[in-house]
């Protein structure tokens, strides 16, 4: 059957929000501190405290908007714990993540800084589960209250004159599980309460972002929906991709074999089912598509690496991670129109991380490439596309061998990104390129040789992007010639 792809470079189908290409950081094992925060006194090199191989690493992705301060850690986290002199910040357990000691010493003031160094968006979730109204209604006075005012003052206090721009504000996370437990009638109720005190101070506008499903639950899309759209700006959605079972074996990051690959990737696919359906039922509410669908959790979740901390989780990344952001990445794209922020879990060290770190080392990822190769669909036109591939069969299991989005980019420049699913044996596709003629492009590539391939400390460039040459273009039909396990980004000059 070959592989063939109809590209429209003259329509578009929205904008791909910036947004998508988010990020995720939680007082989780090593992430914040370690992995981004080693503190003023640190013998590693860093900036006010955050460590600058990090900072520049990231800087060059582009992040456009970090969540924080979690996850499971967000309901249980008193940000008042947080702010004042260091010295004097209370030290608290963190329950969920290895139950070691949390000294509050990255607070809102140093994560405000980050995402100034970034120049990324702050996304902060506050407290249902375990916190009150009003120190959810505190919290964003303290941010973003310019004048006179109980929290505004406190916030000068600690060195901060002016407020900050704060846009998207969570409402409690995963309050169905470790938020909570709760129903979604009662969380609803809830979300409308907690929201009403989220108050939009001087000209800062809040998004409100609602707890949304866990993965199928589209009873929870449903009353949430049903019950509190007209008050919610966006609603979240997580879907972690594993081969195995969650709570039994999810499957080793780096030990795995063919059908740990195929369900991986049938897994992580699965992603854009999910999005159709909470999008349907998000439509019956909301045909304008006001309310953003914000997958704030994704990615790959695998067990620990042996040896390390089981509640840190801490794992590797092959270029099987690299083609499940690829592919998630490309899925996000397609459903531009709905979905308006994702932010893949975590940042460093935890889950799909971009960065590893150990000591005052760092290692970059296979996932990191993917984020430094597609930035150029930030903000860039979804143009249409139509993917006839051939299908890996097995088992149950099906697959699709190549799979695809598109974008143009304001300079005219349109954007390829094609995933070669297959471990075995290239892939060539053949475009059709309607719209208008393109004599010139470029290519860039990430691949490697076995599916387990990985950046370590030792050997830190085993998988990094290079350019890629093989295709042609003539007669507005563009062929690539791709290797097996491939993600390939082609540019065409306007
Ligand atoms: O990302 C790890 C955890 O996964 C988050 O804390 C939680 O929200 C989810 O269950």
């Amino acid at each position: 059957m070959g592989n063939r792809m109809v590209l429209n470079t003259d329509i578009s189908k929205g904008r791909i929000n910036r947004n998508i290409y988010g990020h995720f950081a939680e007082h989780l094992g090593r992430c914040i501190y370690e992995g981004i925060w080693v503190g003023e006194d640190s013998s590693i090199a860093n900036q006010n405290g955050i460590r600058t191989d990090v900072l520049e690493a990231l800087r060059n992705i582009n992040i456009p908007v970090l969540r924080w301060p979690g996850g499971c850690f967000a309901d249980e986290y008193h940000w008042k714990d947080g702010v004042g002199p260091r010295e004097g910040r209370k030290r608290m357990v963190n329950t969920h993540w290895g139950g070691v000691i949390e000294n509050n010493h990255f607070g809102t003031h140093e994560f405000m800084m980050l995402c100034d160094f970034l120049g990324a968006e702050p996304y902060i979730s506050g407290n249902v589960g375990s916190g009150t109204v009003q120190e959810m209604s505190e919290w964003v006075e303290y941010m973003t209250f310019d004048g006179e005012s109980p929290m505004a003052d406190w916030r000068k206090e600690n060195g901060r004159e002016h407020p900050w721009k704060l846009t998207y504000f969570g409402i409690g996370n995963e309050n169905w599980g470790c938020g909570g437990h709760m129903r979604p009638q009662y969380y609803a109720d809830l979300y409308r309460r907690f929201q009403t005190y989220v108050r939009n101070y001087g000209d800062n506008t809040i998004y409100k972002i609602a707890c949304g499903p866990n993965i199928d639950d589209y009873k929870w899309t449903e009353v949430l929906m049903k019950e509190a759209s007209d008050l919610m700006d966006g609603l979240s959605l997580h879907h972690y991709t594993y081969p195995g079972e969650f709570w039994k074996k999810k499957g080793s990051a780096t030990d795995f074999d063919q059908n740990e690959w195929d369900i991986t990737m049938s897994r992580a696919l699965y992603m854009d089912e999910l999005i159709t359906k909470h999008s349907t039922i998000m439509d019956h509410y909301d045909p304008e598509k006001r309310v953003g669908l914000i997958v704030d959790e994704w990615g790959t979740w695998f067990d620990v690496e042996p040896g390390t901390n089981p509640g840190f989780l801490y794992q590797q990344n092959t270029i099987r991670d690299a083609l499940v952001a690829g592919v998630s990445l490309n899925i996000f794209n397609h459903h531009s129109d709905r979905v308006q922020m994702a932010n893949i879990a975590q940042t460093v060290n935890v889950l799909q991380s971009m960065i590893l770190t150990e000591g005052e080392e760092m290692v970059l990822t296979p996932t990191y490439h993917i984020f430094d190769m597609y930035k150029v669909h930030q903000d860039a036109e979804n143009l249409p596309i139509e993917v006839e591939t051939e299908q890996i069969i097995n088992g149950d299991v099906s697959i699709p061998k190549i799979q695809a989005s598109a974008s143009i980019a304001k300079d005219g420049t349109v954007n390829i990104s094609l995933c070669n699913l297959s471990t075995q044996g290239e892939g060539t596709i053949e475009i059709d390129l309607r719209g208008k003629s393109y004599h010139d492009a470029d290519g860039r590539i990430l691949t490697s040789d076995h599916m387990s391939d990985h950046n370590t400390f030792e050997n830190p460039d085993k998988v990094k992007p290079q350019d890629f040459q093989v295709f042609s273009i003539a007669e507005n039909q563009l062929k690539a010639t791709m290797p097996a396990m491939s993600v390939v980004l082609l540019s065409l000059k306007p």
